[in-house]
């Protein structure tokens, strides 16, 4: 059975003469060896709630259990360097006068010579950085200066990694690759780890676990998968999917919206709501009498995407498969794939 690696409860931070608490209330368990992804938009609470569980910024409320001992609470304060937990930030931060070897001994404090050079062997060949070790910072590309930033952040063996937006200096090749490499690496070396991110493409690709925060507020936790196909608020359904809402109206077995009904198909509560619709489950039936009209079309390599409007003006957001070519100005029927329309409260 996995054991929890991490646990935080009711964790609570807010600085002083700001309005609103950075990080409100969050309670969440990670299991050893998993990778939580920490998923919201800038300011929502992600850096302050990794900087809570290095040590570098206290809680004033709510309790931090790092291998099942409270590193925080009302009476304890564990320093940062006794929390057994490795750090990469964005921008690196490697010792500029250190060659890659040199910055990933630094960590190394407690060990002897040979136990030094050993592991220095072992996390370069870990991140594939091997041949580099005698380069300085300056002489390698933006991706390999993060893998020498994770090498150094590993190499003390930490019990849990906390790497804030690693990837965000990066352009977009360098980025999907080493997304995957790091998930090798942690997996590999076995290390838990919480990866800060606002790309909902980046959580859902990397984590086991994705978290979705708001204002302060974790507002859904979960696989990727579920927190995908059954967001628990229309702002998680509208920050991880990108989805289209429209209001609608229950009659009998039906939504009814604007560009048609839809069946209903779970029970709710309300007779009124918005209902999601994800952009890929669209499904576009030229018809010359239907309500909604193509206004643009853009070709992204793998599918088109097109705007639609609604009667009332409203525009919704489409992607089709590349084979489904639609003029500007077509009128199109909309109906939704899947059997599992979501509605959210207005
Ligand atoms: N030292 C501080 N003093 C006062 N307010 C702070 C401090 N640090 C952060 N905040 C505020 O706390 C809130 C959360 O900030 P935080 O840096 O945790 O957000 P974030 O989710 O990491 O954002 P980003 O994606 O932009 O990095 C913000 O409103 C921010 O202005
Ligand atoms: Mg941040």
């Amino acid at each position: 059975m996995q054991q929890v690696i991490l646990h935080l409860q009711n964790v609570t931070k807010q600085f002083a003469e700001t309005t609103f608490p950075a990080v409100d209330n969050v309670s969440l368990t990670l299991q050893q060896g998993d990778i939580l992804g920490l998923l919201g938009p800038s300011g929502c609470g992600k850096t302050t709630l990794l900087r809570m569980i290095a040590g570098f910024e206290r809680s004033q409320a709510g309790e931090i259990k790092i291998g099942g001992q409270v590193v925080c609470d009302r009476s304890t304060c564990i320093p940062a360097e006794q929390r057994d937990i490795g750090v990469v930030f964005q921008d690196y931060a490697l010792f500029p006068h250190l060659n890659v070897a040199g910055n990933v001994a630094f960590g190394l404090k407690n060990f002897s010579k040979q136990q030094i050079q050993k592991r220095i062997a072992e996390v370069i060949t870990l991140v594939r950085l091997e041949g580099l070790e005698k380069r300085y910072p300056y002489e390698l590309s933006g991706g390999q200066q993060q893998r020498v930033a994770l090498a150094r952040a590993l190499a003390p063996q930490p019990q849990l990694m906390l790497l804030d937006e690693p990837l965000s200096n990066l352009d977009i090749q360098v980025r999907l690759r080493l997304r995957e490499e790091i998930r090798d690496i942690l997996k590999a070396a076995g290390t838990s780890a919480i990866f800060v991110t606002h790309d909902q493409e980046e959580a859902l690709a990397i984590s086991d676990i994705v978290g979705v925060m708001r204002q302060g507020y974790l507002e859904q936790i979960g696989t990727p998968e579920k927190v995908y196909t059954h967001p628990a608020s229309r702002f998680v359904a509208e920050f991880v999917t990108q989805a289209n809402f429209l209001p609608a109206r229950r009659q009998g077995n039906l939504w009814e919206t604007e560009i048609g009904s839809f069946e209903l198909t779970a029970n709710h509560a309300d007779d009124s709501g918005e209902i999601m619709i994800r952009q890929e489950d669209f499904i576009l039936k030229p018809s010359i009498d239907a309500p909604v009209i193509v206004r643009t079309r853009r070709f992204l390599g793998r599918e088109y995407q097109y705007c639609l409007q609604t009667p009332s003006g409203k525009e919704l957001h489409a992607r089709t498969l590349k084979d489904m070519v639609l003029p500007i100005g077509t009128r199109v029927q909309i109906c939704i794939a899947g059997n599992d329309i979501q509605v959210f409260p207005q």
